[in-house]
């Protein structure tokens, strides 16, 4: 049976939805996204990712997509592809129009909206290993509150950290290890969890936000403050969080051993909580 995906207002399978050419998202990364997890067939989250979805829209002055509308489409298209354990990817350019320009188009704007979803399958022995970190220059702009497809710099900075045999690169930015390339990171440093705090430099997690809760219910510290890059090495616990990561150990960042090298009881507690939290 063929995929079913949502482009523009229809139910199309999968080979059949294409966008033109001069589309901007295409041309220029005009465009925003989410991506939304879903377990046992339910989606997770999916009010706050359509609130940040909406807010990087007014970011980036696009009208405000249908939320309804794409938590509608989102939940069809889970019944349409049979899926249970998946993600939802909905993507929203400024559309197509020519000639190409950088200013937007003054006609009428056409945003081209795309929700496709898919059987996600995750490897669930990393959260009991735990998994390794590269640190790397942040050399991304200053709005990377907006979750824009403009990924070039995080793309390069993945690439780098697959290259080293490790499963993400944390950024560095003016001597702070601000977030992962495509996840928050957090550490336990003087006995609290730190994160570097939310503002224009990092993306506003929605698993940040939840873990962040989470982390207070449990009776833990937590101070939204910048860990200094030379620090790490005084981390006794570090972890990434991302709607597909969840809460992800990691044991190792630039070749050295975070705390004993091992998983610790903080990510441990986080983790189970966060599980909890998504399969209620
Ligand atoms: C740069 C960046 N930071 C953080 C995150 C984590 O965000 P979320 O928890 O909403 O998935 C992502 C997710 O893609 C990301 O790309």
């Amino acid at each position: 049976m063929s995929h079913t995906v949502y482009l523009n207002g229809q139910f199309l399978p999968y080979e059949q939805a294409t966008i033109p050419v001069e589309d901007r998202s295409f041309l220029f990364a005009d465009g925003i996204y989410e991506v939304i997890r879903v377990y046992g067939g339910r989606p997770f989250g999916m009010e706050p990712h359509l609130k940040r979805l909406a807010r990087s829209a007014r970011e980036i002055h696009l009208p405000e997509p249908d939320l309804a509308e794409l938590a509608r489409v989102s939940l069809e298209l889970i019944a349409a592809n049979s899926l249970t354990e998946a993600t939802i990817y909905i993507q929203v350019s400024r559309g197509s129009y020519n000639p190409r320009n950088h200013a937007f188009p003054t006609s009428e704007p056409a945003p081209a909206v795309l929700v496709i979803a898919r059987p996600y399958v995750g490897n669930p022995k990393l959260h009991e290993t735990g998994v390794k970190a590269i640190t790397t220059a942040d050399q991304r702009w200053a709005r990377c509150d907006i979750k824009s497809v403009a990924l070039l710099p995080n793309i390069l900075a993945k690439q780098k950290a697959a290259e080293a045999g490790a499963y993400e690169a944390i950024l560095i930015k003016d001597g702070y290890a601000i977030e992962g390339s495509s996840s928050n990171f957090m550490a336990v440093i003087d006995g609290e969890i730190r994160t570097y705090p939310q503002c224009n430099y990092i993306l506003g997690g929605i698993t940040r936000d939840m873990v962040l809760d989470l982390a207070r219910q449990l009776g833990y510290t937590v101070r939204e403050a910048g860990i200094p890059a030379d620090a790490l090495d005084r981390c006794s616990e570090a972890w990434v969080t991302s709607t597909t990561s969840e809460v992800m150990p990691v044991i190792e960042i630039d070749g050295k051993p975070v705390g004993n090298g091992r998983p610790g009881p903080v990510a441990a507690a986080l983790s189970e909580a966060y599980t909890k939290l998504s399969q209620r």
